[in-house]
């Protein structure tokens, strides 16, 4: 067994995941490639204290020399990463992104419609339905017209593609890696910037321009740098996690059926689904202080691997870590949004989104099905985890 080509396997988690156990009993602080390559933690008690130890490991891959403009929200170091952190959530904290439930409400119908009138046969809803939710969320929040929300979520796959292959100290910005992308941005914040101040709605990318938090303010290249960067960051984890907790209401029509007949139910369901799932199935650090890490040195620019997937699954904390169990006690521990100063923003959104698709699914449907048999068809990257597609039959109340 190979056990870094397999914890970095692309195209079979599987393999990924047996890497991440057998790392949890025999090395779990291990030290890829020998002896100099990056550590990848693999214990959920590794994994918890790295997270929140921002002054040894506060620095994200490729953020190191790009300009502050250029700098998504996870590569700005204290104090700034603390104020624009309060300028973003002026977009997705609950007080605002909790507007966006009608229109989401409406749109789950929508697609739910299409859905119906496919007949009876097998319905792929990964792209029918799942793949709408995030994204056209986060367009709503924006300012901007939903209809583009495939094309964008598009997008943010093809940067995490990329992405996957920077090294410590590359350059790349999002906008740089799909042009077109960071053009789509652009176009939006420009307008906005040329339009006379009294006319700006009260939406997303304006919150984003006119927040100042202790004498900080975004400029427009920033504002342009931090959308790129919500739309990559809760499109594709949202809907990996959707659709991994739609993998098992199908599988499993007990399931199903609980859930549904108890909706207060789902967000223990959410949540066991983020501990199994791990959308984001490991970050990448920068070591930003020379530290040791269980008797390992890891020196000031060197990479580490916090595993956020290996530690959602670690024996010492779950039992029977590999079954979807709605009646975990502990379920609340999962460290899928990441911890510590840098924990995800956008759990809310998640939550909200996960609560409405599932409540259209069950008002609608006495039960799904799954077409196929066996696992699910997974994405093709070790980051991210979750149905390429999910073909299911869908059983009308
Ligand atoms: C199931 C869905 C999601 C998962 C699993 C997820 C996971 C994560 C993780 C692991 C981190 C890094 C945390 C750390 O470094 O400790 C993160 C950061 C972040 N996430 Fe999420 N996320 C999700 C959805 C969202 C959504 C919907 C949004 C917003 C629209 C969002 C926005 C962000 C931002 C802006 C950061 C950077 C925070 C910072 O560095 O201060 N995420 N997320």
């Amino acid at each position: 067994m190979d056990l870094d080509a397999d914890l970095l396997n692309v195209t079979d988690p599987g393999r990924r995941f047996d890497a991440m156990a057998e790392l949890r009993r025999n090395d779990p602080v291990h030290r890829m490639d020998g002896t100099d390559g990056p550590l990848y933690l693999a214990s959920r008690a590794a994994v918890a204290d790295a997270l929140p130890n921002i002054d040894c490991f506060g620095g994200a891959v490729g953020a190191a020399d790009v300009h502050p403009d250029l700098q998504s929200l996870n590569g700005v170091s204290e104090p700034r990463h603390g104020r624009i952190r309060r300028i973003v959530n002026g977009m997705i904290a609950p007080h605002k992104a909790g507007e966006v439930r009608p229109f989401l409400e409406a749109l789950c119908s929508e697609r739910l419609d299409a859905i119906d009138s496919m007949g009876s046969d097998p319905v792929e809803a990964m792209g029918q339905f799942i793949d709408h939710v995030p994204s056209s969320a986060i367009c709503w929040l924006s300012g901007w017209d939903a209809k583009d929300a495939i094309q964008l979520y598009r997008w943010t796959v093809e940067i995490c593609e990329k992405a996957m292959n920077m090294k410590p100290g590359n350059s790349g910005t999002i906008a740089d890696m799909v042009p077109a992308f960071g053009d789509y941005v652009e176009e939006r914040v420009s307008a906005r910037v040329a339009l006379e101040a009294s006319k700006w709605p009260d939406d997303g990318m304006t919150r984003l321009l006119t927040t100042e938090i202790e004498g900080e303010r975004l400029s427009p290249t920033a504002v342009k740098t931090q959308l790129l960067f919500l739309l990559g960051a809760g499109s594709e984890t949202s809907r990996d996690m959707m659709g991994l907790l739609l993998y098992h209401l199908a599988s499993d029509p007990e399931l199903y059926a609980r859930v549904r007949a108890d909706r207060a139910l789902i967000p223990k369901a959410t949540l066991e689904a983020l501990r199994l799932c791990s959308p984001t199935q490991f970050m990448v650090r920068r070591c930003t202080k020379a530290t040791e890490v269980d008797g390992h040195p890891v020196a000031k620019g060197e990479s580490i691997y916090i595993g956020l997937a290996s530690a959602n699954r670690d024996e010492a904390h779950w039992s029977d870590p590999t079954r979807f169990d709605l009646d975990r006690p502990n379920a609340a521990d999962h460290l899928a949004f990441g911890d510590g100063p840098h924990v995800c923003p956008g759990t809310f959104l998640v939550r909200l989104e996960t609560r409405i698709a599932c409540n259209a699914l069950f008002d609608r449907y006495e039960r799904i099905e799954r077409a196929e048999d066996g696992p699910f068809e997974p994405l093709r990257t070790p980051m991210f985890y979750g149905p390429a597609t999910l073909p299911l039959r869908f059983f009308r109340a």
